[in-house]
């Protein structure tokens, strides 16, 4: 095993998991998880981000409930129920990181 600090300054992870047993919580793919990855992907490779900041699909994060969940790590922020129209504020709060990008 070889341990190492991140090579990204932001890791963006994007539930799109699905809970195909769940019909009254079916998780956060059912509702946009996998559109929101696909945007901010483009959103970073039109920034000039690649490199620097990775998105990533991830499975359930345990909040299914309040989805669709995002995580920036190592920022340790978290954010529900994200729609489109939280791309931008999403991407401003990377945007400003310290060092900037
Ligand atoms: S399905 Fe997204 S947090 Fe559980």
């Amino acid at each position: 095993m070889k341990k190492q600090l991140t090579p990204y300054r932001c890791h963006i992870f994007v539930c799109s998991n699905i809970r195909a047993n769940n019909p009254e919580n079916p998780g956060c793919g059912t509702k946009g998880g996998g559109e929101l990855k696909d945007l901010l992907k483009k959103a970073v490779n039109e920034r000039g981000w690649k490199g620097k900041v990775r998105v990533s699909t991830t499975g359930c994060m345990g909040l299914c409930g309040e989805g669709p969940n995002v995580i920036l790590y190592p920022q340790e922020l978290h954010f529900s129920a994200v729609t489109e129209a939280d791309l931008p504020a999403i991407l401003e709060t990377i945007e400003t990181l310290k060092p900037k990008l």
